[in-house]
């Protein structure tokens, strides 16, 4: 094995440091309605960092811009150092496989088995496998969601939080590079919503992953985050650890935390 120079190490680290996501000065209304004024924001390789921002004020606009289902009006948005609003359908399909969304509904297939789910984004990214590869990934996300004996279940038969770790293996199997979180808590009951938390962190150690979660659910915001971002009046308002957050004396950040 070739033993690495100093200086791809040092290249190694710059590369370590580059955020896999750049978002800048990015603008967008609907009709009146200014929702992102001017946000900007990063997100490194490995961060888990969280969206906390009042109902309204912007955050699934901002996810839907980052995974191109919405196209800002000004601004850039790189994902993996592609701007995300000049990118085709194709090109879109490709990155999607890389980054991974967690709805706030699940949108799981209900007359879809689990398994059925879980195969759909392996086809639609015609995933190439053999059918016993295919049943060795499914199993694999299930069991790293602790619900490998649902496999044959129909969404209906399962609970919130059940549905919620499905959605969370179907969004796994493609082995993303980045997870983005809208709102993975809301509906759950506190107890389920801080093991939906913990199992976050667990998936995002075991994968490897970079995550922009959104939540309101302060609960979760402290078990998840390694860094928040405040989307206030459509700006990266401020950004800060939990604690730093929490103790700001700008009444507009504390008032998240009362
Ligand atoms: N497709 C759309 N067409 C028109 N207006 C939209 C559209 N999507 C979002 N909006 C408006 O953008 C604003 C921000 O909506 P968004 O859904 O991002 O809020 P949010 O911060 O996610 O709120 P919540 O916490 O309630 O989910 C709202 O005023 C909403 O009405
Ligand atoms: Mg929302």
């Amino acid at each position: 094995m070739i033993e690495k120079s100093n200086i791809d190490i040092v290249k190694d680290n710059v590369a370590e440091q580059k955020p896999v996501i750049e978002i800048k000065n990015v603008f967008k209304s609907f009709g009146d309605n200014q929702v992102l004024k001017d946000f900007s924001f990063d997100l490194k390789q490995g961060e888990n960092v969280v969206v906390l921002g009042k109902s309204g004020s912007g955050k699934s606009v901002l996810i839907k811009c980052i995974i191109g289902l919405i196209k800002p009006d000004k601004g850039t948005i790189k994902v993996f150092g592609q701007n995300i609003p000049d990118l085709n359908r194709e090109e879109l399909d490709k990155i999607r496989v890389k980054v991974g969304f967690l709805f706030q509904s699940n949108a799981l297939y209900d007359s879809m088995t689990v398994r059925e789910n879980l195969e759909f984004p392996l086809r639609r990214h015609s995933i190439k496998t053999t059918k016993e590869q295919e049943y060795g990934l499914i199993v694999e996300a299930l069991t790293n969601v602790g619900l490998a004996d649902t496999i044959d279940k129909m969404p209906s038969e399962l609970s919130g939080g059940m549905k919620k770790r499905i959605a969370l293996a179907r969004t796994l199997i493609l082995k993303p590079d980045i997870i983005l979180y809208d709102e993975p808590t809301t509906g759950l009951d506190p107890i389920t919503g801080k093991e939906i938390s913990n199992l976050m962190n667990e998936l995002a150690k075991k994968y490897n992953t970079s995550a922009i979660i959104i939540s309101h659910d302060l609960n979760c915001v402290k078990i998840v985050a390694q860094k928040i971002v405040m989307l206030i009046d459509g700006k990266c308002y401020a950004q800060g650890t939990y604690d730093e957050l929490k103790n700001s004396t700008d009444p507009k950040i504390r008032h998240f935390f009362e």
